[in-house]
C-alpha cells in the first residue's frame, strides 16, 4: 500500500496497454493527469490540431482545464459540445459533430478528443471513425462506467430508432487518459451506477478482486482522501487490465469478449422496459441484471444460493438496486420482458444465450438456455417482489 496522499500531490500513474499489434494503445490512469493532456497529445502526435467534443455538464466542470491544458502545450483546439445524455447518441448530433469537426479543418493526422462519459466517447468516436473515412481519437473518459468499460475497446456508435448502439463502428482509441479526480464531480448515483460494471469484473473473472472490492469500495468511492485514491486508481486498472486483456484476444466479439455482458441480457430488457429513462440507469440495470444471472444460475445448480446471496449483497452494500422491486415506477410484465430479452439476444429454436457463472469469478457462455426456463424464473422473482 502507498502513504497516504495529500491534495495535489503526483503520483505515477498507472499505464495500461492493450495489445492490439499496429492498433495497440495506452491507457494512462492516475490522479490529476487532465494538467497533462496537452504534453502527451503533442508526444503522442507532434503538430496535431485537436476537434475536442464534451457535453454541457462536463464542459461546465473540466472544458477550461482541458483547454488550458492543451494550450499549454501550443495545441491548437476546436470545441464542440453537445447536450448532455444518451439523446446526443442520435443521427442528428452525429451530424453535428461531423460537421463541425470538417469545419475546423480536422485532418488526417491530426485528432478528436472524446472529453465526457460514455455517451460522448460513443459519439466522438463514431464521428472520428467516419470523417475523412477514420480519424485518430483519443479517449478522455469522466464517469466511472466510461473509465473501466466504454472507453476502452473500439466500439463506437449512435442509437437507432430500433434499438440502442446499432449504427457503429469498431474503431480504436489511439490513446486513453483516465483522470480520477475528475470523477470527484461525478453525481453519487452516476458513480454507483459506474461501479456496478466495476464489480462486473470481479464477478465475471476475478474472485480475488471481488473479495478486494468488498472490503475497500468505501475508498473507491471516496477517492482521494487519504488511501482512497489508492484504492480508486487500483479499482480502475485492474478493471481496464482486464478489459484490456479480453479486448486483445477477441476484439470484435466473436468468442470471450462476450463475458463483458454479464449482466447485460436481463439489464438490457429492463432498461428498455423502463424506456431507457433516469428511473434505471445502465449500471443500475446490469447490477440487477448479474443478480438476476446469479439467481438464475443458482436455480440452474451452477452455483450455491450462497454465492448468489453474496453477489447480491454487495451490490447492495453499495446501494444498488438488487430485486425488481427497488425499480421506481412500475415495470414491464414478464412477457414484455421475454419479447425485449428475444430483441435483443436472436433466439434459436427457443434457445437463448445468456453469460451465466459456475461461482463467483467464473462466468460462461451458455448458448443453449430454454427461453421457457427464462420465463418460469422471471415469473419467479416477479412473485417474490
Ligand atoms: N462503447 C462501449 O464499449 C460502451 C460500453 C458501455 C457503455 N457504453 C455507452 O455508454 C453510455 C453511458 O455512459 P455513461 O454512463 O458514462 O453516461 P453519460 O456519458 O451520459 O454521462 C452521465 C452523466 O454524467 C455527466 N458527467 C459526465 N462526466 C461528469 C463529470 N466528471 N462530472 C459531472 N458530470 C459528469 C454527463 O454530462 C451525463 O449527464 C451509453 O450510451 C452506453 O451505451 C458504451
Ligand atoms: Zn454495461
Amino acid at each position: 500500500m502507498t502513504a497516504p496522499l495529500r491534495q495535489g500531490e503526483l503520483v505515477e500513474p498507472t499505464v495500461v496497454q492493450v495489445a492490439l499489434a499496429e492498433r495497440a494503445y495506452d491507457i494512462v490512469i492516475g490522479r490529476g493527469l487532465l494538467a497533462g493532456l496537452g504534453t502527451r497529445i503533442k508526444a503522442l502526435r507532434a503538430g496535431a490540431r485537436v476537434a475536442l467534443v464534451t457535453d454541457e455538464s462536463v464542459a461546465r466542470h473540466h472544458l477550461a482545464a482541458a483547454e488550458a491544458a492543451l494550450k499549454a502545450a501550443g495545441i491548437d483546439a476546436a470545441r464542440i459540445t453537445v447536450p448532455d445524455g444518451e439523446g446526443s447518441k442520435s443521427y442528428a448530433t452525429f451530424e453535428k459533430v461531423c460537421e463541425a469537426i470538417i469545419a475546423a479543418r480536422i485532418e488526417r493526422g491530426d485528432l478528436v478528443v472524446a472529453l465526457g462519459g460514455g455517451v460522448i466517447g460513443d459519439l466522438a468516436g463514431f464521428a472520428a471513425a467516419s470523417v475523412r473515412r477514420g480519424l485518430d481519437y483519443v479517449q478522455v473518459p469522466t464517469t466511472l462506467l466510461a473509465q473501466v468499460d466504454s472507453s476502452v475497446g473500439g466500439k463506437t456508435g449512435i442509437n437507432s430508432r430500433h434499438g440502442k448502439n446499432l449504427v457503429g463502428a469498431f474503431h480504436q482509441p489511439v490513446m486513453v487518459i483516465a483522470d480520477t479526480a475528475l470523477l470527484d464531480t461525478l453525481p453519487k448515483r452516476q458513480f454507483r451506477a459506474g461501479y456496478a460494471e466495476v464489480a462486473k469484473y470481479g464477478l465475471l473473472g476475478d474472485a480475488a478482486f471481488f473479495a478486494w472490492l468488498e472490503k475497500n469500495w468505501q475508498d473507491v468511492f471516496a477517492g482521494g482522501h487519504g488511501s482512497g485514491s489508492f484504492a480508486r486508481e487500483h479499482a480502475i486498472a485492474v478493471c481496464c487490465r482486464a478489459k484490456a486483456g479480453i479486448v486483445a484476444r477477441d476484439e470484435r466479439e466473436t468468442g470471450e469478449r462476450a463475458l463483458l455482458n454479464l449482466g447485460h441480457t436481463f439489464g438490457h430488457a429492463l432498461e428498455a422496459g423502463c424506456g431507457f429513462s433516469d428511473r434505471l440507469l445502465h449500471g443500475e440495470a446490469v447490477a440487477l441484471g448479474m443478480v438476476l444471472a446469479f439467481d438464475f444460475s443458482a436455480r440452474k445448480g451452477l452455483i450455491a444460493a450462497s454465492d448468489a446471496e453474496r453477489a447480491r449483497s454487495h451490490l447492495a452494500a453499495v446501494g444498488l438496486p438488487t430485486h425488481i422491486k427497488d425499480i421506481s415506477g412500475g415495470l414491464p410484465g414478464v412477457n414484455e420482458l421475454m419479447d425485449l430479452i428475444a430483441q435483443d439476444k436472436k433466439v434459436k429454436r427457443g434457445k437463448l444465450t445468456f453469460i451465466l457463472v459456475r461461482g463467483i469469478g467464473q462466468a460462461f457462455i451458455a448458448n443453449d438456455v430454454d427461453a421457457s426456463e427464462v420465463r418460469a424464473f422471471l415469473a419467479e422473482k416477479y412473485h417474490d417482489a
